[in-house]
């Protein structure tokens, strides 16, 4: 009986595979380029259940399954029993019955948990309020291809010590990257993903973290779910901005990556995101190669 494998967190794979994911992005990104059909994924069907909003994500699991010969079904709670109040055990028995993978954005990562538990076919973690996996694989992708590898580098995330810092934390420890993370007091990330890390240290300013970084990473300071808070945030981040002032301070090689969407004149100033230290746009375009890596390996 083959056992089932599961997206859930970074740390579900092994570095081996996770390297191995990158390399398949690069491959499968040439043959998208060079016009080359591969379609492993022939009968095979996705559904995306988002419960929260979602552009790259969704678009790159579904053209992703597109190019690779299979369908993809969107699930938006509005339309289906989920928004009703059945239980997400049953519906994943259910999705268990009649498609081969699901991935699930949802903002309760113990409702991904459950699904996952109750699923007899793979899950990925399109996003929770824990991690964000899959835009991993997509920025180690897009710093591959413009540095070579991640491993033995110094790493900055400046801003919110939420999903996306805690998945450069498991990044860190799979990649072999040090992390320096500055974060408002308040905003910091979950002391359990710090507590497993020997590659993670939080440091008291922006500057300190950004000083001698070769890639240095931003996201959004009001996350999905936090929108009401804006204002408090706003007035807690304000020393966070990501400046090309600030970049000034890095390697002078450094990449700038931000998961977008952004919000210019917050995290980021209104030009940083076309500077031309600024990854963003490849950045975004990976999530496209890189999640038919991850379909590609938990279903081919
Ligand atoms: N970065 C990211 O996950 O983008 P979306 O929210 O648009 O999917």
């Amino acid at each position: 009986m083959t056992v089932k494998r599961d997206f859930l967190s970074l740390l579900d794979c092994t570095a081996d595979e996770l390297d191995g994911l990158v390399q398949r992005a690069k491959a499968l990104k040439a043959l998208q380029r060079d016009g080359r059909l591969h379609r492993p994924l022939e009968g095979r069907t996705l559904a995306m259940i988002f419960q929260q909003h979602s552009t790259r994500t969704r678009v790159a699991f579904e053209t992703g399954m597109t190019q690779l010969g299979g369908h993809a079904v969107v699930l938006a709670p509005e339309d289906t029993q989920l928004g009703r109040g059945e239980p997400i055990e049953d519906t994943a028995r259910v999705l268990s019955e009649m498609v081969d993978i699901v991935t699930i954005r949802t903002g309760s990562h113990e409702d991904l948990i459950r699904f996952a538990s109750s699923a007899s076919i793979p899950v990925i973690n399109a996003m929770t309020s824990r991690c964000h996996p899959c835009q991993l694989l997509a920025d180690v992708l897009t710093f591959e291809e413009l540095r070579g590898p991640l491993a033995g580098r110094t790493v900055a995330f400046v801003g919110d010590g939420y999903n996306m810092c805690h998945s450069y934390i498991n990044a860190a420890r799979q990649w072999g990257f040090r992390l320096k993370i500055a974060c408002p007091e308040g905003y910091r990330p979950d002391p359990e993903f710090l507590s497993g890390s020997n590659e993670a240290t939080l440091v008291e300013s922006a500057r300190e973290a950004v000083e001698g970084a070769e890639l240095v990473v931003t996201d959004v300071w009001s996350s999905i779910g936090h929108e009401e808070e804006a204002a408090r945030r706003r007035e807690a981040f304000a020393p966070f901005q990501v400046t090309e002032t600030l970049l000034d301070q890095a390697a002078d090689d450094v990449v700038f990556m931000h998961c977008l969407p952004a919000h210019r004149g917050e995290e980021v100033s209104d030009t940083l995101l076309d500077d031309p230290r600024s990854a963003v746009w490849q950045e975004a375009g990976n999530r496209l190669h890189s999640q038919k890596a991850l379909l590609e390996f938990l279903l081919a």
